[in-house]
């Protein structure tokens, strides 16, 4: 059967029939929005590269909670920017930090909504670096994979405790899935999930992230245990690699230049798949839009919905607010 019998637009023929039809949709339960919390913040002190984001002070963890509940979010994914950082990023394993403590609070407000935390030292260590350094035989310094497991795993058993539904290891060292269950399992946690960021490219567009969560390395780049931008199959692999360890959702991170990376992953796992529309994505899209260049309130449902279409079931995303108020 072809043209003339063949007519696809009879479909795009009224607007009814096209939602009939639509394979795709978003609603604000796929859309999980990160968080910063600043320990030593009295107000929310807004992101310059991050047009509508702040850096919050713990004080208002309660009502943000019951803003993304009222808004029918997904979850929210809570970073912490400590009062003093440390060489080992031990910081990030106290209780009283801004992490833990944005917990307690947000899960007083609203039992009912899904936590999550970030689990990495970047925002905890003076170098700025995901990992615990070690210096070589020539004197450089690098990042030690399996000295950073350690203080990773006590990371995720604090905000465990704390009451996180849901941890998220972000530092893309070999091992730390096992090393986290190991770890919780051990604390009496079986019940907290582990979403990996499984697939985590070393990328250009988390620069505004940097400035939110104070962690530009302080030497050096990320490449070294950030994934190269061209490889797809190595994407595979450590899918693969953190779902044998025990990850209970995996991630692809960032989102849109790598889409066809997250279909590949999602083609390859049953398991709940997240996808990361990071910072850069974000400022790009609200800079067009305050250029007059392309009309934002279409352009940030057109993007989620093609990282859904792509194959996430949820998006974590900066726009999760204003989409939400748009998906109404
Ligand atoms: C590392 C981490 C980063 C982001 C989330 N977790 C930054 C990095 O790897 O340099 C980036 C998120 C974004 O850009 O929105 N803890």
């Amino acid at each position: 059967m072809a043209f003339p019998v063949d007519r696809p637009r009879r479909l795009r023929r009224t607007p009814a029939l096209r939602a009939l039809v639509r394979e795709t949709a978003v609603a604000p339960r796929d859309l999980v929005l990160p968080m910063f919390f600043h320990a030593a913040l009295e107000e929310p002190r807004p992101i310059a590269s991050m047009p509508g984001v702040h850096q919050l002070p713990v004080s208002h963890a309660a009502r943000v909670a019951r803003e993304a509940t009222a808004l029918g979010l997904g979850g929210v994914m809570l970073f912490g920017l400590p009062a003093a950082k440390d060489e080992r990023g031990e910081c990030g394993a106290d209780p009283d930090g801004p992490v833990p403590r944005a917990i307690r609070e947000m899960k007083a407000a609203e039992p009912g909504l899904v936590v999550m935390a970030d689990v990495c030292v970047d925002e905890y260590t003076t170098h700025g670096h995901c990992g615990v350094l070690r210096t070589g035989a020539d004197g450089s310094r690098e990042v030690d994979n399996d000295a950073t497991l350690d203080v990773l795993a006590r990371i995720a058993v604090t905000y465990a405790e704390a009451g996180a539904d849901v941890v998220a290891p972000s530092d893309m060292m070999d091992g730390r899935v096992a090393a986290l269950r190991a770890e919780l399992d051990r604390h009496g946690l079986g019940d907290t999930a582990i979403l990996s960021y499984a697939v985590k490219y070393a990328s250009a567009f988390y620069g505004p992230f940097r400035d939110a969560a104070d962690c530009a390395p302080q030497f050096g780049d990320r490449a070294g245990y950030q994934m190269d931008p061209g490889n797809a199959r190595e994407a595979s692999r450590e899918a693969r690699l953190d779902e044998e360890e025990g990850a209970d959702m995996l991630m692809v991170k960032p989102a849109l230049p790598y889409l066809d990376v997250l279909s590949r992953v999602r083609a390859q796992t049953a398991l709940p798949v997240a996808a990361y529309n990071v910072s850069g994505e974000y400022a790009m899209l609200k800079a067009a839009a305050a250029a007059g260049m392309v009309d934002e309130a279409r352009a940030v449902l057109e993007v989620l919905t093609s990282i859904r279409r792509a194959g996430a079931d949820f998006i974590l995303t900066y726009h999760a607010p204003d989409a939400a108020r748009l998906l109404g």
